[in-house]
C-alpha cells in the first residue's frame, strides 16, 4: 500500500507499524529503504525473509538525529565523530564498534555496525515519530530484492515487492545512488563503497588517509560481488569502442539498448537510446531509474558509455561496474 509522505496521518501510521515490528518501505535522500525496527530481531528478520538476503550480511541502522547514533556503538572513534559531524544528516555510513547486545541480528552477527542518519525530510519525521514510539534505530537495506536495481522511487518499491508492503512515497530520491560507506572500526578507515561523496571529500573531513577494501575487510553485499543487475546484460565500454561499434552495428541488433554521454546513435537508428546526463550528481540521480526504464523494455543486451575517468564519477562508475560483473 502506497502512502503520501506529505500527509502526518501516514507518517503516523508507518511509525506505528515499525513499533509494531512490521515492515516499511520508506524515502531516503540516496534511495528508498527496507525498514524494520533495529532492537528487534524478529522484525529484522522480516527483511531478510523479503529481500531473499542472506542473514549474514548486515544492515545499516538508520537514526532520527546524530546524536542517537552512539548508543549502538562501544566506542565512538574520532573518525567516525569527524565524518559524521561533517556530513550527517546525509549520505554517509560509519561502521564502528558495536555496543553488545545492541542491533545484533541487524548487524548480521558482526561486532560491528553501519549507522546513517538521513536527510530526507520524511525519512527523518518518521525516524523520529518511530523513536517517539520507543524504536532507537530503524534497520534498512535498500528496498530491492537481493542483487538486484536499488529503487529510487516508490514506484520501483512496489515493482520489487508488490501491493502488500507498506511503502511511503516521498517522491525521487535526490541523490540517486546509495550512501558512502567508511569502515571507522579499525586503525586505519576503509572507503567500502563511495557514494555521492567520494574518497576526495571524506579524506579531507576525516583528515587521513583511507584505505581500500580487502580480503579481511567485513562483508559488504553492495561493495564485493556483483550487484544491481537488470535483467539484460550490461556491458561498459569505452568511448571509441561504443562509437565504432554503433556504426558496425546499424540495426542490426535491436534487441540493444544504449546508454551514453557523448556517444550518439547513427542518425535514424533504431535503437533504444537514453542520454547520459555530463555533470556526475544528474547521472547518479537518474542512473537506477534510467536502467530499470531500459530493462523494461526487454533488451539482450545493454551497452554503457564508460563514465569520464574523474574522482566526482567514482561512486556512479562502482554501481557500473558492478551490474556490469552481473
Ligand atoms: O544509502 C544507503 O546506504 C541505503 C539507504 C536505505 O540508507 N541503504 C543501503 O543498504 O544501501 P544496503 O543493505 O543495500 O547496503 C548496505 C551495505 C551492505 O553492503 C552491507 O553489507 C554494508 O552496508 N554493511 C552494513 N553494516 C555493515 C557492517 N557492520 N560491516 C560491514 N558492512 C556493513
Ligand atoms: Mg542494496
Amino acid at each position: 500500500m502506497l502512502l503520501s509522505g506529505d500527509e502526518r496521518s501516514a507518517i503516523e501510521r508507518a511509525a506505528d507499524a515499525l513499533a509494531a515490528g512490521d515492515l516499511v518501505a520508506f524515502p531516503t535522500e540516496t534511495v528508498y529503504g527496507l525498514g524494520a525496527r533495529a532492537d528487534s530481531d524478529a522484525a529484522v528478520a522480516g527483511i531478510f525473509a523479503l529481500k531473499g538476503r542472506p542473514s549474514d550480511h548486515p544492515l545499516i541502522v538508520h537514526v532520527a538525529d546524530p546524536s542517537d547514533a552512539p548508543a549502538f556503538a562501544s566506542r565512538w572513534p574520532d573518525v567516525a565523530r569527524r565524518l559524521t559531524e561533517s556530513f550527517w544528516p546525509g549520505p554517509l555510513t560509519v561502521i564502528v564498534p558495536r555496543a553488545p547486545g545492541m542491533a545484533a541480528a541487524a548487524a548480521g552477527g558482526q561486532d560491528t555496525i553501519g549507522l546513517r542518519c538521513p536527510s530526507h525530510p520524511v525519512a527523518k519525521s518518521l525516524l523520529a515519530a518511530a523513536r517517539a514510539r520507543g524504536v532507537p534505530g530503524v534497520a534498512a537495506p535498500s528496498a530491492n530484492r537481493f542483487g538486484r536495481i536499488s529503487p529510487t522511487r516508490a514506484s520501483h518499491v512496489v515493482d520489487e515487492f508488490g501491493d502488500g508492503l507498506l511503502v511511503i512515497d516521498g517522491g525521487d530520491c535526490q541523490v540517486g545512488i546509495e550512501s558512502a560507506i567508511v569502515d571507522c572500526s579499525g586503525t586505519r578507515p576503509v572507503l567500502l563503497r563511495p557514494g555521492q561523496l567520494g574518497r576526495e571529500r571524506l579524506e579531507a573531513a576525516a583528515g587521513v588517509a583511507m584505505g581500500e577494501p580487502d580480503a579481511q575487510s567485513p562483508r559488504a553485499s553492495g561493495t564485493l560481488e556483483a550487484h544491481y543487475a537488470p535483467r539484460a546484460r550490461l556491458r561498459l565500454m569505452p568511448t571509441a569502442l561504443l562509437n565504432t561499434a554503433l556504426q558496425m552495428l546499424g540495426d542490426s541488433a535491436l534487441k540493444l539498448a544504449v546508454y551514453s554521454r557523448s556517444v550518439r546513435l547513427p542518425p535514424g537508428s533504431l535503437l533504444r537510446w537514453r542520454a547520459m546526463p555530463g555533470d556526475p550528481d544528474r547521472a547518479a540521480h537518474e542512473l537506477f531509474a534510467t536502467l530499470r526504464e531500459l530493462d523494461a523494455e526487454g533488451p539482450d543486451l545493454i551497452w554503457v558509455e564508460e563514465p569520464p575517468p574523474l574522482p566526482a564519477w567514482d561512486g556512479v562508475r562502482d554501481r557500473l561496474n558492478r551490474a556490469a560483473a552481473a
